[in-house]
């Protein structure tokens, strides 16, 4: 018997955690994630790759849940995102879905399309974002700008929301020549646009953006009426905030960036440091543009 839930048999293991009060909770779908917009309320995001993280983030009130592709570096323990497979991020997208199922969680989930299963034809794409459609999620996220527009637009017509990635696109960390700052340079900011807008054009209805000047967030955040920004390491003007799981929460591996606070700093369990992060990020305390972003 599970203490917690008679209705729930414990385990061995333990049992997954209660999402609570559950009758009030709704679940986030794109016409929420709008309103909140709308009245200028922030939307919060943290990775998620595994049941239990995935129920406590959402009984946190984190509103989505991204099974990032840094999986392959938190989870796998490689040393960048560029050989993590689609079979991964299935395998993944369905223990983050099956969790919240357990809780019956309202978070959007967004599923990753890892490299090397978009990036050869709108087919290809299609077909990968179905596999991770197909384990749960309930939108795909890809990277990349102007070249990704024809693949956004036609997984977007064919009743896939689509979120898409700027800035710092780390699948294509070997050809950026390292984690940095991207759109710095009056052309690199202008060519952001063009393409943030051309996405937005496309259907995308989220966009990541990693590691963007502040003041570049802000206006690409006042410029894309329909498509929502969450920003990484870019500053608080975004519709939005990520971060992956395991930094705010200060067990992250390698050096912590700039842009992380690690939430967990005073607080007496997880879901305490994640409800931390949703308040921080709500009442635009998190993250500060003189600390964490450029
Ligand atoms: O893979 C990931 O976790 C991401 C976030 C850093 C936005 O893309």
């Amino acid at each position: 018997m599970n203490p917690a839930n008679p209705n729930t048999p414990g385990t061995p293991y333990g049992t997954l955690p209660s999402a609570s009060p559950l009758p009030q909770r709704k679940p986030i779908s794109l016409p929420r994630l709008n309103e909140m917009r709308e009245r200028g309320e922030k939307i919060t995001m943290l990775t998620a790759y595994d049941a239990t993280f995935a129920a406590v983030a959402d009984s946190a009130g984190v509103e989505c849940l991204l099974i990032g592709d840094s999986l392959g570096m938190v989870c796998q323990g490689l040393s960048s995102t560029v050989s993590v497979t689609l079979e991964t991020m299935c395998y993944h997208t369905e223990s983050v879905t099956r969790g919240l199922r357990r809780v019956q969680g309202t978070a959007w989930v967004i599923g990753d399309l890892p490299f090397g299963s978009y990036q050869e034809s709108k087919e290809q794409a299609i077909r990968s974002a179905s596999a991770l459609m197909h384990a749960g999620a309930h939108m795909v996220k890809l990277e990349g700008g102007g070249w990704t527009t024809e693949t956004v637009r036609f997984l977007v017509e064919r009743g896939i929301p689509v979120c898409a990635h700027l800035g710092l696109t780390p699948q294509t960390v070997h050809a950026l020549g390292g984690y940095r700052v991207q759109g710095r340079s009056e052309s690199e900011a202008q060519r952001m646009k063009t393409e943030a807008l051309a996405l937005q054009e496309a259907g995308a209805s989220m966009v990541v953006l990693e590691m963007v000047p502040a003041a570049l967030s802000t206006d690409l955040t006042a410029q894309l009426t329909h498509c929502h920004t969450i920003g990484i390491g870019s500053g608080n003007g975004t519709a939005g905030q990520v971060l992956v799981m395991h930094d705010m929460l200060g067990i992250g591996l390698g050096k912590t960036p700039k842009f992380v606070r690690n939430f967990m700093e005073g607080q007496p369990s997880v879901k305490a440091a994640m409800t931390a992060y949703v308040a921080a990020v709500k009442n635009c305390s998190f993250p500060e543009n003189a600390l964490h972003a450029w």
